[in-house]
């Protein structure tokens, strides 16, 4: 099922921008997508200041971890169905700035010219335009924002105007609105229902001094938030502000008297902060405090501040690539998404559209845990412990869960959530995915790998380690029908195209590598704190249980196709009839019923494909080679989380041409919206799926208890690839340069990485050279 698609991106190729040139953006929504900007708390779609009149847009401005909270309405209810579904939360639009020109409104459609653009090294929206009104006066406007990466609560704009061939007066209006258009799309399951009207409740708004500010409370949850604006009007405005206000909406006016040629600008200090009924602090007290100190911050000293944020990240994120300026573009702008996105908090997480829009309510899936997490390991650890940080925060809610769920122990963490509650409406592509407990021990096992962070393993790691295997003996049995196997009954893998199964394979497997590792990590706890494994009544009876179910785990392999089934239906079923299903009825789940697309083989998403690149050597190349070939062509990639893990399982089996078709679909699923729906949001996933393409994939990186090993190939139309590597307090380079690997310690103490299975001694500043891996390995 690869095929690549061509460059077909609205904004033009560059290393390090995304720049678009059009008068009236040919995709707004799109646009609004790529263009948003984020901190890990503040997210705020690059819509225009001034709105776009008569066209389609989605207005947006989101804070991490803060959601609203809603009964879910069923038909027909059962016992355990998720209760409530959290849906991110929308706050007051505090980019919204617009004019007037003798009684003229400045919108794009006066236009002359127009160019945006999102700088990736300055972390900064830029936009230029030139504007005439209808008897021939033209302005030159031009804005800058930023959501400052030093400041989580703050965002700032700053806004020019240039009287090119004319003196005049023109009106400056600017605001903080939360009334704006709600935003839904119904036919598809992905896209909520988008109201700030229907989740914040006015308790109080008005002008303090300097400062407009509202104070909301958020319907069905705990939360308070409080946003606020504060200028600095130009001397042309002449001191004269005018403030209005309405429930939701305030407004600060001034005539700006400008000479031709003369150039004036306002600067926007926009803060946003949360509180729960717990802080018995003056949340509004304190933003007017915060507020006042932040604005002492020109914009130019907050851009530099950005910058050099910007600077430290891609000193240890970029990745360069040679020979397609399309791909590094796209590789730069997906990593630059995720550190955007990535809540940095503690308190909040990483959404499967970041902060980019209102795709799938907001929630947080495995998505952090299989894809996020791997990658920030190596490139952002602090990040991901915080990522890390914010489950353990929720494993009670998980422990709740497990027992609503009938299980009298562990913890099961929730299939989608924001505030730690299962928000899945549709149980059997939800709840039933039990492997979200397998994926958050794997993200711990990666990050224990990269970083030997033994403290949090000590504090937080072990602990949610045990919570969540104690639940594969809850739930799975020893089947006496089958010798004692121990299976896995009635669940959902990853693939979404097949419901409610017995023993799929990626879940049994990775229950196996979860128990295994938890078993190892519980015995290095106990030498030194014996006194916790009493703490959560670990028994040398359980353990002894564990060791058991990962011994005998079902694990079936197919004797007659030679590849393991992805459960014990799969294979009985009638094949997909892809030569008779148009383009256009693809995703399948938009246009099929479930039980249609249940009843075949087909899948939506890599499954014991993804098994095998977890797994590691625990499969063998010759096995990995049957997988592919028999899930590949049943594979839709209808999910997007499907094509970077399928370019791994091709890269490491010397399959490069496939492993660079679907490296490319990934690298650009956003930038050129692959799957048309990019529109409501990135795909945070498949952006850190794009990494792990270039890094476990094209550089053959593995990461095992005994070191990193590399068995790098590279395809002829990437004859060059450099990343670095965070990895255990050390710095380590790998670069590609004339058909050789080369791997360079850049700081810390020296370390043994393997190079196809060779020992490499590396010391400080001493490159080591070895050939590229080459053909394919069957
Ligand atoms: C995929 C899931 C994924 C979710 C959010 C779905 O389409 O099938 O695996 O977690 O999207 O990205």
């Amino acid at each position: 099922m690869a095929s690549r698609t061509p460059f077909a991106g609205p904004l033009q190729v560059d290393p390090w921008r995304l720049t678009e040139q059009a008068l009236l953006p040919a995709q707004p929504l799109l646009c609004e997508t790529l263009l948003s900007l984020a901190n890990g708390y503040i997210g705020t779609r690059g819509t225009l200041e001034e709105g776009l009149a008569g066209q389609s847009s989605c207005e947006g401005t989101y804070l991490n971890g803060v959601y609203s909270s809603e009964p879910i309405q069923y038909g027909e209810s059962a016992c355990g169905f998720a209760r409530n579904n959290h849906t991110m939360l929308q706050v007051a639009n505090g980019k919204r700035i617009y004019c007037e020109l003798d009684g003229e409104r400045i919108e794009l459609g006066g236009a002359l010219e127009h160019q945006r653009s999102l700088d990736m090294r300055q972390g900064l929206l830029q936009r230029q335009w030139q504007w005439q009104s209808k008897n021939g006066k033209r302005l030159l406007i031009s804005s800058q924002r930023l959501v400052s990466m030093q400041h989580p609560e703050l965002m700032c704009i700053t806004y020019q105007l240039t009287a090119l061939n004319f003196t005049g007066e023109v009106q400056v209006f600017s605001e903080l609105d939360a009334c704006y258009a709600p935003f839904s799309k119904k036919d598809d399951p992905r896209v909520g229902v988008f109201s700030i009207a229907d989740t914040l409740n006015l308790q109080q708004q008005g002008f303090a001094g300097q400062q407009g500010w509202m104070l909301h409370r958020v319907h069905g949850s705990d939360f308070a938030v409080c946003a606020m604006m504060q200028h600095e009007w130009p001397a042309v405005a002449g001191g004269i502000r005018q403030l209005q206000q309405q429930p939701g909406v305030l407004c600060e006016q001034a005539s700006w008297t400008l000479q031709q040629g003369e150039a004036a600008s306002l600067t926007k200090w926009v803060l946003y902060r949360h509180q729960t009924s717990q802080h018995s602090s003056d949340l509004t007290a304190w933003c007017h405090q915060q507020l006042a100190t932040l604005s002492q911050h020109s914009f130019a000293d907050l851009a530099a501040a950005q910058a050099q944020a910007c600077q430290q990240f891609w000193q240890q994120a970029d990745v360069q690539i040679e020979g397609d300026a399309a791909m590094q573009q796209g590789i730069r702008f997906n990593l630059f998404s995720l550190w955007q996105s990535a809540g940095k908090d503690g308190h909040s997480n990483i959404g499967a559209k970041g902060l980019t829009g209102p795709g799938y309510d907001g929630h947080y899936f495995w998505d952090t845990e299989i894809y996020v997490i791997p990658c920030l390991s190596f490139t952002q650890p602090v990040v991901a412990r915080q990522l890390l940080g914010f489950r353990y925060r929720q494993l009670d809610a998980a422990r709740l869960r497990a027992r609503e769920m009938a299980h009298s122990k562990g913890a099961l963490y929730p299939w989608r959530t924001i505030g730690g509650e299962e928000c899945s409406a549709y149980f059997p592509a939800g709840t039933a995915q039990y492997h979200i407990n397998a994926a958050i021990a794997y993200a711990i096992r990666s990050y224990y790998l990269a970083t030997a962070d033994w403290d949090f393993m000590r504090e937080q790691g072990i602990e949610m380690l045990v919570e969540t295997a104690r639940l594969w003996l809850e739930l799975g049995f020893f089947n006496p029908r089958r010798d004692g196997a121990f299976e896995i009954h009635a669940v959902t893998g990853p693939d979404e195209y097949t419901a409610i199964v017995n023993n799929n394979f990626y879940t049994n497997a990775m229950a196996q590598l979860h128990l295994r590792f938890a078993i190892e990590m519980v015995a290095k706890l106990e030498a030194e704190a014996p006194e916790r494994l009493k703490d959560w009544q670990l028994s040398a009876a359980e353990l002894a249980l564990w060791q058991q179910a990962a011994e005998q785990m079902y694990l079936p392999l197919d004797k007659r196709l030679g590849v393991h089934p992805q459960d014990d239906s799969f294979l009985e079923k009638q094949r997909w009839d892809f030569a008779a299903t148009p383009k256009d009825k693809y995703p399948l789940l938009l246009h099929y019923h479930p039980l249609v697309i249940y009843r075949h083989q087909v899948l939506k998403q890599a499954d014991v494909v993804l098994a095998m690149v977890l797994l590691d050597d625990a499969i063998s190349p010759a096995q990995k080679a049957r997988n592919l070939a028999y899930y590949e062509p049943l594979t839709t990639h209808d999910s997007s989380l499907s094509a970077c893990i399928h370019s791994i399982a091709c890269a490491e089996l010397g399959q490069l041409e496939q492993a660079l078709t679907f490296f490319g679909d990934s690298a650009r699923m956003d930038l050129d919206n692959q799957h048309g729906n990019t529109e409501h949001g990135v795909h945070i996933a498949c952006m850190a799926g794009t990494w792990q393409a270039l890094v476990f994939g094209f550089a053959g990186l593995r990461s095992r208890p005994d070191g990193l090993h590399f068995a790098p190939r590279l395809p002829a139309q990437l004859p060059g690839l450099s990343f670095r590597l965070n990895y255990r307090g050390r710095i380590l380079e790998f670069s590609v340069q004339q058909g050789k690997a080369q791997y360079q310690l850049q700081q810390g103490e020296p370390l043994t990485i393997y190079h196809d299975g060779e020992a490499l001694q590396l010391i400080p500043q001493q490159p080591q050279q070895r050939p590229l891996l080459a053909g394919e390995v069957l």
